[in-house]
């Protein structure tokens, strides 16, 4: 399975970025490749100006259209998505997630908006062709608190929500079988 994680904060220690590579690391050792897009690293004018023709934004856009899952992770900002996710997604063809499976992740200050992936992201993923999103996962700062040496610590309760989103997954993907053994 070719999986393509989408990171849309403007923080360099991004809490949903870090969710995200979380996502991915409880599903290690499943997928056949790995594409990671932070949208921040992006080129900004080329994105302001929906260039698609520019290398990294083509090769962003082609990474998240070869993908089988997609997951996208955003900061709650005033409500809604990142205004970065958008940028990007808005570059994307109607049909770009059609036949994909995609999982929704985003992280926020307050637990009011733990509905803004259904209200606010869903919409436009399916605006994209989207019939297979699996749970979204929201996290509150305080359910990843930031650790000393980097990094966060995810609460129980989010690891076992993430694992409840990704486990419709599993039966889909092989796991990468062992290394024979030489004698
Ligand atoms: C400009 C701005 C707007 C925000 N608006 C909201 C909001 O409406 N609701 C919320 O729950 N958190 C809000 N937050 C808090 C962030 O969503 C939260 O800290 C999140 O974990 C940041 O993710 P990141 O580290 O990936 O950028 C806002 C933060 C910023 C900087």
């Amino acid at each position: 399975m070719h999986i393509t994680s989408l990171s849309a904060s403007p923080s360099e220690r991004s809490r949903s970025a870090w969710l995200t590579q979380f996502a991915l690391t409880r599903l290690e050792g499943r997928s056949t490749r790995h594409d990671d897009i932070l949208v921040r690293q992006l080129p900004a004018a080329a994105l302001l100006a929906a260039d698609v023709q520019e290398s990294a934004i083509a090769a962003a856009v082609r990474a998240v259209e070869s993908a089988d899952l997609v997951i996208v992770g955003t900061p709650i900002y005033k409500a809604a998505y990142s205004g970065l996710l958008k940028v990007f997604l808005d570059l994307l063809s109607p049909d770009a997630l059609r036949g994909k499976l995609v999982l929704p992740l985003a992280t926020g200050g307050s637990p009011a908006h733990f509905l803004a992936l259904d209200y606010a992201l869903k919409p436009v993923l399916s605006a994209l062709g989207a019939r297979h999103v699996l749970d979204g996962v929201f996290a509150t700062d305080a359910q990843l608190r930031r650790h000393d040496a980097g990094g966060f610590v995810p609460e129980p309760d989010l690891i076992a929500r993430l694992d409840r989103a990704l486990a419709p997954l599993l039966p889909r993907m092989r796991a990468r079988p062992e290394p024979a053994l030489s004698c």
